[in-house]
């Protein structure tokens, strides 16, 4: 995804930081200088990323809430047009109205959200350096045991000289993501996102898998 500024989290994505931390969320930790370097290497052109564990810090805590408010308007939509129109409808949903939805949510909740992922379906959802980062360390942290429902990255950071903070929550795949990102799909699925994505990799996903990444930033 590209900076907040610019159109930071319009398709669908999000922000992440410089921890992603599993499990059960710590209360309050103080940062951490020796976070991942990987992840936080991205974040920023100029300074160096300053790795935050402050879990229920003021912005993580308006982070989560965008988070879910996107979260719960997109997937009833989502239903409510798969359920008035099948699925080739519900591509139509989700290709004009994520965007619009995170754009509407964004103002709303005074950030920019978005979603991301490693295999995207829409260009303009592809992650940056650091989202790409975050959702590495989200797959391996899953591959470690991890719950996936539960992996969230944070990082405070500047973006052009303006502080910001980043936030990611993983998406996990549910058993009705697959009519449209699974290995199988239904010949009129695959010929409505032909022509809107032609360059789609969101392709051959299961149940549980680790779909992408709500992203989000913030100002602090
Ligand atoms: C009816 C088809 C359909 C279903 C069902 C569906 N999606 Fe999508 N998904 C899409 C389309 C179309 C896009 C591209 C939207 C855009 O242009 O921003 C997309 C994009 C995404 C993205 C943004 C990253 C990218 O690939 O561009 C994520 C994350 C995502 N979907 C997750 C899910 C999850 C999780 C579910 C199940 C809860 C789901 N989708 C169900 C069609 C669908």
């Amino acid at each position: 995804m590209r900076p907040a500024q610019a159109i930071p989290l319009f398709g669908m994505l999000l922000l992440g930081a410089a921890v992603v931390a599993a499990g059960p969320a710590p209360a309050d930790v103080p940062p951490d200088a020796g976070a991942p370097a990987a992840a936080a290497a991205g974040a920023a052109p100029s300074a160096a990323p300053e790795v935050v564990r402050a879990r229920a810090a003021p912005e993580v805590v308006r982070a989560r809430a965008a988070v879910a408010a996107f979260a719960a308007t997109l997937q009833g939509e989502l239903k409510n047009a798969i359920a008035a129109g099948g699925p080739v409808n519900g591509i139509k949903v989700c290709a004009e109205r994520a965007p619009a939805i995170a754009h509407e949510v964004g103002t709303a909740h005074g950030l920019a959200i978005g979603r991301t992922s490693l295999k995207n379906r829409n260009p303009a959802n592809t992650p940056d350096a650091w989202e790409r980062a975050a959702m590495s360390r989200f797959e391996q942290d899953r591959q470690a045991g991890a719950d996936p429902a539960t992996l969230e990255a944070v990082v405070h950071t500047a973006i052009e000289g303006r502080p910001v903070t980043r936030y990611m929550k993983a998406i996990v795949t549910q058993p009705l993501c697959t009519t449209c990102h699974g290995a199988t799909l239904a010949p009129e699925v695959e010929a409505a996102l032909r022509d809107f994505y032609p360059a789609d990799a969101a392709r051959g996903f299961a149940p549980g898998d680790l779909r992408g990444a709500f992203t989000v930033t913030l100002d602090r």
